[in-house]
């Protein structure tokens, strides 16, 4: 049973002695912020779309639109290995529409090899400003060479060396090794593109379900999940029809 804040202050006292308990116990545990309006709620009649991609694309413009959203597009991806032991990390979202979900990363880094030998992940963004969340979840596929490589020549020249300079979540001796190969290759494409180093990809997650939640005051919080139709089991009079080929339902918060 988890003891009452009161009790748990006690707790924590006489039971963990540690500096670093102590300050989560006396403020982290204290942290509370209000969430929207009691009146300001996600209901199943006023979605703005019955389609979550659709959805997603009002919600991310709104997101967008804002000057304390600075990254609107930073995302927690968690991936799995095979034996299902799980890893998280921020990506940056490059692209979505109705097939689903972009970003790009280095194809032999953790995640990568995740990816590679189990293709299935999570993404799940945070707009705090927003008291908004929404997690999506489904199949991983690499995208095309030719997509990955347009992508890359739009970005500048100094990440496009930084993707050759980096070999993604490999042990390294110092940041020096970063540096001086960093300069070589400046020094080395000048006068010439950078070409897209093969094991820099895009990954596209193809949705099974997307979770929107929406935070509220009296911690009675939104939380709609679309689903696959494909996918969805029968759950009779709880769930609703979306629009192409979705079905949606209320998750209790
Ligand atoms: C806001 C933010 C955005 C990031 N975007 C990316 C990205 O788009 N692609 C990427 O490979 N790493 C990105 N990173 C770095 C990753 O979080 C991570 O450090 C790196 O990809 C290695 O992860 P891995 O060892 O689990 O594969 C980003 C980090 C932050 C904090």
């Amino acid at each position: 049973m988890i003891p009452a804040i009161n009790n748990l202050s006690k707790f924590c006292v006489r039971h963990l002695s540690t500096g670093l308990i102590r300050m989560a116990d006396s403020s982290i545990a204290q942290l509370r912020v209000s969430y929207r309006d009691k009146s300001d709620v996600l209901l199943e009649d006023n979605l703005e779309s019955k389609n979550p991609h659709q959805l997603f694309s009002i919600w991310f413009k709104k997101a967008s639109e804002r000057d304390d959203v600075r990254q609107p597009n930073a995302a927690c991806l968690a991936t799995a290995t095979k034996s299902g032991i799980p890893s998280a990390r921020f990506v940056l979202l490059k692209a979505f529409d109705e097939s689903g979900f972009t970003f790009f990363t280095n194809s032999e880094s953790r995640k990568g090899r995740e990816l590679e030998e189990n293709p299935v992940a999570a993404l799940t963004i945070y707009w705090d400003a927003l008291d908004r969340s929404v997690r999506i979840e489904g199949a991983v596929e690499k995208i095309s060479e030719a997509e990955s490589t347009e992508y890359f020549d739009t970005r500048p020249k100094s990440s496009q060396i930084g993707a050759h300079v980096s070999r993604q979540s490999t042990v390294i001796a110092s940041r020096e090794v970063l540096s001086e190969l960093n300069a070589k290759l400046e020094n080395e494409y000048m006068d010439k593109p950078v070409p897209r180093p093969l094991y820099w990809n895009g990954y596209k997650i193809i949705p099974r379900t997307i979770e929107f939640w929406q935070g509220q005051s009296d911690r009675l919080h939104d939380r709609i999940v679309f689903e696959r139709a494909e996918y969805s089991r029968e759950k009779p009079n709880v769930y609703h029809l979306g629009e192409n080929g979705w079905v949606f339902y209320r998750l209790s918060p």
